[in-house]
């Protein structure tokens, strides 16, 4: 089986590559990817049976002869940081709206099939002290322009099935965490900032909550759903995993040894959603369960990871806090 993996030099897609080859050895991959800012081909290093194709999923002369040849596109590839898309909503609009127009027009011409990577803001959020859940049913309400540009990109895929027939499933999974994660996201910049003595940034109070969950666990769902999901089904990918930033940051100064109130409050973020949480009910009937359900020792492990992978993140430290500090955070 060959397959097409779009983003596959990013956090997620590179660790989906990396469990695919691990564990599928009848499985060929192709992965598709600008290589931006947050693209980067070591992430792959050392890997059979994958070619990596440096090229834009926007670009349709790109896509159409890799999609021709391929038995099933993995969806990854996005314009994912929040904080970005608030500073420049630009090519969000084009990597995440277009991209998967362009994907999806080719998935319709070659009769191929597709599997759709979201996430679960485009729900908006919950309030904290509310007990519910999103489920697949849940509204879509997504406050930033990163989400409303994940929310249009689930529409397209939607309408595809509808209109065209397209064999396409989707998966919207909460808060990752693990090896390979860009070190502008909130668990690898305060571990690398502790790394450097640079004390953590917490926006706001720190009440926000985020659903963590091992990006392994969401790449074992996505080849649950990719084997075992029916068409045209949205399933959403979480382990129970909730969190306030403020506890995470102190779980984090305490696997460190420092004292947990080592940290400062900055400015927050514009519209910050407040809570996530997933009703993982339809991917439980799947036969879909995590392998990480202690996330201290998740987070103990991820810690350890970028400890002795500092050449991997290394040449971006200082440009990621340079921009950081523009917006005072
Ligand atoms: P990432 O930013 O680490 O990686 C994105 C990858 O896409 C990079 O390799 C980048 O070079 C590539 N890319 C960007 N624009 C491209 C383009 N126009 N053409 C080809 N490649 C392009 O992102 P991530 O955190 O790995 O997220 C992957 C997917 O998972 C995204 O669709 C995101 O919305 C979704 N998601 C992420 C999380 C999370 O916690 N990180 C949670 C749920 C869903
Ligand atoms: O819910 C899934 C989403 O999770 C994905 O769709 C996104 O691609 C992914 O980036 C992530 O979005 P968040 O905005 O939740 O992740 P981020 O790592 O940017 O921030 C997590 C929380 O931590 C958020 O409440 C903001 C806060 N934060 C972030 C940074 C970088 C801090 O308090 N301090 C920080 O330094």
């Amino acid at each position: 089986m060959k397959i097409l993996v779009t983003g596959g030099a990013g956090f997620i897609g590179a660790n989906f590559v990396r469990t695919t080859v691990e564990e599928k050895p009848d499985v060929e991959v192709v992965v598709l990817d600008k290589l931006t800012y947050a693209g980067n081909a070591a992430s792959l290093a050392g890997l059979d049976r994958v070619t990596l194709i440096e090229g834009d999923i926007a670009d349709a002369d790109t896509v159409d002869p890799l999609v021709r040849d391929t038995d099933l596109v993995v969806h990854f590839a996005a314009e994912s940081h929040n904080d970005n898309s608030l500073n420049d909503p630009s090519p969000f609009i084009t990597t995440n709206i277009v991209g998967t127009f362009t994907l999806l027009e080719a998935v319709r011409r070659h009769g191929v099939r597709f599997h759709h990577i979201s996430t679960d803001e485009v729900y908006g959020d919950l309030e904290l002290d509310d007990p519910a859940k999103f489920t697949p049913s849940t509204p879509y309400m997504p406050s930033s322009p990163y989400s409303s540009s994940k929310a249009a990109s689930d529409h397209l895929v939607r309408a595809w099935v509808r209109s065209f027939g397209v064999e396409a499933t989707l998966s919207n999974c909460s808060n990752n965490y693990g090896p390979y994660q860009h070190i502008e996201k909130f668990i690898p910049r305060t571990v690398t900032n502790l790394i450097d003595g640079v004390k953590p940034r917490l926006y706001g109070a720190g009440l926000n909550v985020r659903d963590w969950i091992h990006v392994r666990d969401h790449n074992t769902a996505v080849w649950a759903i990719i084997e075992r999901g029916t068409i045209g089904e949205t399933y959403l990918i979480g382990a129970d995993g909730e969190k306030n930033n403020l506890e995470v940051v102190q779980m984090i100064l305490e696997e460190f040894g420092y004292d947990r109130d080592d940290f400062v409050h900055v400015n927050d973020r514009p519209g910050h959603d407040l809570r996530y949480a997933i009703d993982n009910t339809t991917l439980l009937e799947l036969g879909w369960e995590p392998e990480f359900k202690d996330f201290k020792s998740g987070l103990a492990d991820t810690i350890a990871w970028y400890r002795s992978n500092e050449d991997w993140w290394r040449p971006q430290k200082a440009e990621v806090e340079a921009k950081y500090a523009k917006t005072g955070q």
